[in-house]
Parts: C-alpha cells; sequence; structure tokens
C-alpha cells in the first residue's frame, strides 16, 4: 500500500517563516545603519551631497542622472554665474592668456571648428606653474568665468576616502562626471599635492587612485570628441609625477612679472581705488623689483588701510561721533597717496629683512 505523506501548513509555521524574514531584514538594515554611523566621514559627504544639489540646481543641471560618487564631486562644481571676473582683472601674462583663449576657450566653445581632425581636439592636460602669488589661481578663476562652460575645481578632499575602493570609484566619477558635464574644465590647483611623484610609501588607497585616475586620463585620448580639458596649477612642477606631466603637454609658465606687467597689475589692483595727483604707479613698479601679483596686492591694500585709519584718527582727534558702521559712504576717506605706497614699501622690505635674519 502506497504511504502517502501529507504536508498540512499551519498558520504557526507561516508565522514562523514570517518572523525568520523580518528578523533577516532587520539585521540586513541593522548592519547598514551601524557601518553608515561608523563611517566617520559620512556627514561630511552628506554635507557635500547637499551642496552638490544645490549647486546643480542654480547651474540648471538637475536633469542629469548622478550617481552616489559623482554627486560626491559635483560639490566641486563653480558656480561661475557668481565670479566678479573677466580678463581684465588679471595684470601683464598676455601671452599665456592669448593661449589659453586658443587653446582651451576656443576647442570647447566652438566644437563647429574642430570637428573632424582629432588633431584639433582640445588639450587633454594644461599646466600652469610658477613661483607662488603671480597669477596662477587668479587665471583658472577668470578663465572659469570667461569659459562660459561648466567648471570643476577639484578638490584633494574630495577623492580622499579611507573605505577600502572608494577614492578609485571617486577618482571614476571625476571622469563621468566630466562626461556628463562636457564641455568642462577639470582644474586641479596645487597638483603636485595631488598627483605628486609616486612613492614607496604610498599608501595603497591613493596608490591605486592615482593609477585610476592617469588610466582614465588617457581614455579621454580614445574619445577625440569629449570636451574635457584638465588643468592643472603648481608652484613645484618638480614635484609632479613625470607621468602626470606627460599628460600635459601645453605648459605655460606663470613668472615673476616685469617692471611693465607691475605698472599693469597696479592699475589693475587699483582701478577702483581714488589715488592722490602724486601717485606714481610707474615709479612704484620700478621700486618693486622681485615683487609678486600677490605682494603688489598687499602693498595696496596696506595703503588703502592707511586711509581709513587716517579717517579714525581725525575722527578721534575732532571728536565726531562715527557714522553707522554700516553706511557705504566712502567719501569720507582720504584717496591714497605716494607717501602710503612708499610707506608700505618700506615696511615690505622691512618685514622681507626680519624673515632673511631670522632664517
Ligand atoms: N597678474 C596678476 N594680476 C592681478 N592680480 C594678481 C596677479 N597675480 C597675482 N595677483 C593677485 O595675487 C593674488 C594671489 O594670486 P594667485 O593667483 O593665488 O597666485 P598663485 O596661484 O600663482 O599662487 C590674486 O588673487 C590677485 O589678487
Ligand atoms: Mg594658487
Amino acid at each position: 500500500m502506497a504511504m502517502k505523506t501529507k504536508f498540512s501548513v499551519t498558520a504557526y509555521d507561516i508565522g514562523r517563516v514570517a518572523l525568520v524574514a523580518a528578523a533577516n531584514v532587520a539585521l540586513v538594515y541593522g548592519i547598514r545603519w551601524v557601518l553608515r554611523n561608523l563611517d566617520p566621514a559620512r556627514r561630511e559627504r552628506e554635507k557635500a551631497e547637499k551642496q552638490a544639489v544645490q549647486l546643480l540646481a542654480k547651474l540648471r543641471l538637475t536633469h542629469l542622472k548622478l550617481s552616489e560618487h559623482e554627486l560626491a564631486v559635483a560639490a566641486d562644481l563653480v558656480d561661475t554665474t557668481a565670479l566678479k571676473f573677466s580678463w581684465s582683472a588679471i595684470g601683464g601674462l598676455e601671452s599665456v592668456i592669448e593661449q589659453l583663449k586658443d587653446n582651451v576657450i576656443l576647442p570647447l566653445s566652438r566644437r563647429d571648428l574642430f570637428i573632424g581632425s582629432p588633431l584639433l581636439s582640445p588639450p587633454r592636460g594644461v599646466l600652469l606653474y610658477g613661483p607662488p602669488g603671480c597669477g596662477k589661481t587668479l587665471l583658472a578663476k577668470v578663465l572659469a568665468k570667461e569659459a562660459g562652460c561648466n567648471f570643476i575645481n577639484l578638490q584633494l578632499s574630495s577623492l580622499a576616502d579611507k573605505w577600502y575602493g572608494e577614492s578609485q570609484k571617486l577618482a571614476a566619477a571625476v571622469f563621468s562626471l566630466a562626461m556628463k558635464l562636457q564641455p568642462v574644465v577639470v582644474f586641479i590647483d596645487e597638483i603636485d599635492a595631488f598627483l605628486r611623484s609616486r612613492q614607496t610609501s604610498d599608501h595603497e588607497t591613493t596608490a591605486m587612485m592615482k593609477a585610476q585616475f592617469m588610466s582614465l586620463w588617457d581614455g579621454l585620448d580614445s574619445d577625440s570628441s569629449a570636451r574635457i580639458v584638465i588643468i592643472g596649477a603648481t608652484n613645484r612642477p618638480q614635484d609632479v609625477d613625470l607621468a602626470i606631466l606627460r599628460r600635459m603637454p601645453l605648459r605655460f609658465a606663470v613668472n615673476l612679472p616685469t617692471t611693465s606687467e607691475r605698472w599693469t597689475i597696479l592699475k589693475v589692483i587699483l582701478a577702483d581705488q581714488e589715488l592722490d595727483d602724486d601717485v606714481d604707479l610707474k615709479r612704484v613698479a620700478e621700486y618693486t623689483e622681485g615683487y609678486t601679483g600677490s605682494d603688489l596686492k598687499e602693498l595696496c591694500r596696506n595703503a588703502a588701510l592707511s586711509c581709513v585709519k587716517d579717517t579714525l584718527k581725525n575722527e578721534c582727534a575732532l571728536n565726531e561721533t562715527p557714522v553707522d558702521a554700516d553706511t557705504t559712504d566712502s567719501t569720507r576717506i582720504r584717496p591714497i597717496r605716494m607717501s602710503d605706497l612708499e610707506v608700505g614699501l618700506q615696511c615690505q622690505r622691512q618685514q622681507s629683512l626680519v624673515t632673511v635674519t631670522s632664517i
């Protein structure tokens, strides 16, 4: 006689299965929650994501579908509409500006003229190098504004992630995001810190991230229609990985300004300031051999500060009541005099003397 096995599923069994399933789901979510909260970089990542969402909205790029990693990199996008720069903010450096216009802006903005010949595809890498304070970062900011394309000011911190493999994913996201945002400039300031010569002491994650970055960079060559340019700036070109330098065939020296360039820089920096008739900027330019643009800015800032201090002194001497601090009326402040600039020059000389003697 055939044995008949009877399976009867009781409500009790169903309950048990449901309980096990619920426990498993709770376990998975529990582990996820713990991992999320163990990650010290979580808050920063969430902040970056929020910032990226706001930026994308400002730049009208909300239609883009971005991955979590691309969103993290998108926090480095620059809202160029908020920048108030133009080429006229730069004194001197005419030949670098011309070259940047021809080699970066034109291929990115006039695709119609550059399509069809791989020879005319935008350069994949451009390097600005030279002593600090001579205008490399300023050049990039103005370029961001004038290029009229998307601009990512890539920060090293955006790619640093202590979780294994995450930095590589973020490096990959730079390129996938750039593909979605083209035409785009990816600017890496202080590229020597970012992609310095690979050393055996490099952390494995850093070494893998660099290797990933370079291989993706090479990948751009296979797509001659990609409108992506990577611009790096450095004060220490000797510290940049040779493999990176090779990927930046267009290199521009941003050197100490010449006398006539210093004259132009002074005019640019003081364009909105009232100057006394005795101010001779050409003479100041002649006196400031070896000064960087940044030193000249400091000189002018000190001169402008002297005028404000004099106004304060007058107020005290005449026992005047100070005007409303929020007022925008600056007519009470006297124009900058040649003596203000001369005093500033002497101070800066003394300061550099102090530095030299203290070394
Ligand atoms: N050629 C220049 N024309 C006008 N301002 C300049 C120039 N070079 C430097 N400056 C001033 O010095 C500041 C610092 O320059 P920056 O671009 O940061 O130098 P770098 O990146 O080469 O170290 C600028 O914000 C700008 O105010
Ligand atoms: Mg800089």
